[in-house]
């Protein structure tokens, strides 16, 4: 058995938690999920699934990888041998996301390297549907590979597989720590870029404008609760099998807080970026901001690369910082995906690093270049509904229950947090965990049923 790896440095593993939540999530999901649920509104129940769910959680997956020191499988059968299985169905969810999950970074290397001279023409919509993925020709097929995107799929699993076989503090605590800074100030240049053109200030108005009448709908304080769950990483083990690698003195609860806000900061950060920009197309269009909002595959490579387009000049050099940006941000948390799983099979089978990297690790490139055909991206489009709308419920929700119920964990849990953390918690804690979260994720996973028997 080889030595149980650790982060360098406290600074380290938070870049690493941080660089994990933030993600493609961040950019592409947040701004629409917050705008179509109230606008400004929607600032309210996304701050109560924060502090009810997300950062409890954050605490409560922290502490018991801090504890446990395992990955998920073997964490959970340190509390109970029955929970064994709960490991494994995280790890499950962890590797399907991540086999579609690349192939979106890969989308975004090749439209870094389309932005040189904007490849994609006055037409971005036709050029990625219909010359790219040549779709036009075999509607509603999956066709064979896009030859284009297999070579940059393979590149980013090659960097994956380096980062991962280097190990936690040499590979992926070095990678964080020059990715994420990175990514602020690239996304940050974009953002002052894109407020100071014409139409910025529509666009923020209808991003922070606030329908306050849409509070009392139950949608919008579940697309809150989805939103946290996916974006801070949390139901799926991630988060847990990184506090695994902290050493023995760590402040536990005081980093659930930072990272949960970093988080949160990005988010917002990206709304305001999406929103200008957004604006600024609405108006070159003469059209209401309304009509152009996106989110996904539409809004990364159509939208932006006609938004690119209409800038008033260094449109190739925007598009390069835009689209490494997503490179940037989607590597940081696809690292930290395949680490859970990664780290779950080493232990499980006793092997080497390298043997658990390059057998997961190649079992998950060969289905990822499922998504890597013709009709890849739409197929894409269909497994990220699912996992949005079922894994992460679930997986969150059998979560809490398990630990707060069954096994009755949260007791041990809170006074190994607390005698390492400065930051105490207390019975709000549990009860979070113990009733609002799972009277919340359970009606969602009611609702979602219901939608879906429609
Ligand atoms: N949190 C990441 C994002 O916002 C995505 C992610 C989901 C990462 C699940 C790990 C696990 O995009």
């Amino acid at each position: 058995m080889e030595k149980r790896q650790q982060w360098g440095s406290r600074y380290g593993f938070i870049m690493a938690a941080v660089g994990s939540a933030v993600g493609l999530g961040n950019i592409w999901r947040f701004p629409a999920v917050a705008y179509e649920n109230g606008g400004g509104a929607f600032f309210l129940p996304y701050l109560f699934a924060i502090l009810t769910a997300g950062i409890p959680i954050l605490i409560m997956e922290f502490t018991i990888g801090h504890k446990y020191r395992g990955s998920a499988p073997l964490s959970l059968f340190r509390i109970n041998k029955k929970a064994e299985w709960l490991g494994w169905w995280q790890l499950l969810i962890s590797f399907v996301i991540c086999t579609y999950y690349s192939v979106i970074i890969a989308w975004a290397v090749k439209y870094t390297i389309y932005s040189f001279g904007t490849q994609w023409g006055t037409d971005p919509g036709s050029f990625l549907f219909g010359d790219v993925l040549k779709l036009a020709e075999k509607p509603g097929q999956i066709g064979g590979l896009v030859p284009g995107i297999v070579v940059p799929l393979l590149f980013v699993w090659a960097v994956t597989f380096f980062v991962l076989y280097r190990g936690v503090s040499k590979g992926i605590e070095k990678l964080n720590k020059i990715f994420l800074p990175t990514l602020v100030v690239m996304f940050f240049i974009i953002v002052v870029r894109a407020l100071t053109l014409d139409g910025a200030a529509q666009g923020l108005n209808a991003f922070f404008k606030p329908n306050w009448n849409m509070i009392f709908d139950g949608k919008v304080w579940i697309a809150a609760y989805g939103q946290i769950f996916f974006s801070l990483s949390i139901g799926f083990a991630i988060m847990l099998t990184y506090s695994s690698y902290l050493p023995k003195k760590s402040d536990i609860n005081n980093n659930a807080f930072i990272t949960a806000f970093a988080n949160s900061g990005f988010e917002l950060l990206a709304g305001i970026g999406v929103f200008a920009a957004l604006g600024f197309m609405a108006n070159q269009q003469g059209v209401a901001v309304d009509e152009v909002v996106s989110s996904g595959i539409g809004l990364a490579f159509v939208v932006f690369p006609s938004i690119i387009n209409e800038f008033p000049g260094m449109n190739g050099f925007f598009g390069v910082l835009f689209f490494l940006s997503l490179v940037f941000a989607g590597m940081t948390s696809l690292i930290s995906i395949v680490e859970t799983f990664v780290a779950g099979i080493q232990e499980k089978f006793n092997v080497s690093r390298t043997k658990a990297v390059l057998t997961s690790g190649i079992t998950a490139t060969i289905i990822s270049l499922l998504f890597a055909t013709n009709g890849g991206l739409y197929f894409l489009d269909v497994v990220d509904y699912f996992i949005n709308n079922f894994g992460v419920v679930t997986a969150g929700l059998v979560e809490v229950v398990l630990i707060a119920w069954f096994f009755k964990g949260l007791n041990g849990l809170q006074s190994h947090a607390n005698a390492i953390s400065d930051l105490r918690v207390g019975g709000w804690w549990k009860f979070c965990l113990s009733v609002v979260t799972p009277i919340i994720l359970g009606y969602m996973m009611f609702d979602n049923i219901r939608q879906n028997l429609k």
